[in-house]
């Protein structure tokens, strides 16, 4: 049913607006089979607008998008076996059902589904499977609804915001179902404003702001790129820095922002952290409240955007 040989989710200069505001501005990204990309941006960034395309419940006003290889929309049908989707507003109008009736109905339209019982109890509803979904907790029909984009056993998922209004217990649970859902193959887009779970669980995080892609790559790639990290630590006033600095790699700054108060900044290594502790060693120093801070995908946003990604 699917094109062999073709990426899992290819989106090549979408836009999509909204009267004439654009939600998505020209938005490309490609997620490999059996990867999981996360779109990290700030509320109203564009995340759900733009899986809504990929799920063709939108239409693109410009830019192509193309799913396991086929068009969302006029190849729907072929493409809704294989396609799981956790939408953002969890369950919505089935809420009468109890939580396993509402999965066993699901589970009856696909041709070889997960047993509803099992994959309930593997979200951690089993306690509450007569439960009508109505009277779950936020949290639960979450989990519910994460379930029900799996019952069908797809082969590539659309999560948005999927652990929204979770505990962190419920949190670390889902992120655990993510990861085995990536080690059975399949392939996963979820969008989030949450940076650890990008960091977590994306092979490729897809920084979006205003519709647009403002950094994209690996966790490591983007905290890695541009400024580097950087050591503080105290010591005695007054160290001879330009002998620190030229014991170490090029590149590396060193300087005394404070009385007694030093930040090194540059490529932090443990080369580095040896190299600075050998110096201090040398010099009859002790250095005190030695941290050594990285970059975060946070700085990353900030610096791109100047904004903040909670915000
Ligand atoms: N149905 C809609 N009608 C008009 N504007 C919309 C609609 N859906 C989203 N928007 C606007 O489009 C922008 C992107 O929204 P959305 O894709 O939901 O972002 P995100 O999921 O990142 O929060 C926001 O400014 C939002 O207000
Ligand atoms: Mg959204």
């Amino acid at each position: 049913m699917s094109a062999p040989g073709t990426a899992a989710v290819e989106v090549r200069d979408l836009v999509k607006a909204y009267g004439s505001r654009r939600a998505v501005d020209g938005l490309s990204l490609t997620v490999e089979r059996g990867a999981v990309l996360a779109l990290l941006g700030p509320n109203g960034a564009g995340k759900t607008t733009t899986i809504e395309v990929c799920e063709g419940f939108r239409r693109a006003d410009s830019g192509s998008v193309r799913v396991l290889g086929l068009d969302p929309i006029t190849d729907a049908a072929a493409l809704r076996p294989a396609v799981g989707v956790m939408l953002q507003d969890g369950v919505g109008g089935y809420t009468g059902a109890r939580a396993i009736e509402l999965l066993r109905l699901f589970a009856s339209y696909a041709a070889h589904p997960h047993d509803p019982e099992t994959l309930l109890a593997s979200v951690g509803l089993a306690d509450v499977a007569a439960t009508p979904v109505k009277r779950l907790s936020g949290g639960q029909q979450q989990r519910l609804s994460l379930a029900l984009a799996l019952v069908a056993r797809p082969e590539l998922v659309f999560l948005d915001e999927p652990t929204a209004g979770m505990d962190p217990q419920a949190r670390r649970a889902t992120w655990d179902f993510i990861r085995k859902l990536r080690a059975d193959g399949v392939s996963v887009v979820l969008t989030t404003h949450f940076l650890d779970e990008a960091e977590q669980l994306a092979d490729t995080v897809v920084v979006i702001d205003a519709g647009r892609v403002v950094a994209a790559g690996s966790p490591a790639e983007l905290t890695r790129a541009g400024a580097e990290g950087q050591i503080r630590f105290r010591a005695t006033p007054g160290l001879r820095l330009v002998s620190l600095i030229a014991a170490m790699p090029d590149g590396t700054t060193a300087l005394e922002e404070e009385s007694g108060r030093y930040l090194v900044s540059g490529d932090v290594t443990p080369q580095l952290l040896a190299t600075l502790t050998a110096w201090c060693a040398g010099q009859g120093v002790l250095a005190e409240n030695l941290a050594v801070e990285r970059r975060t995908l946070e700085d990353v946003f900030l610096e791109l955007t100047g904004r903040d990604l909670r915000t």
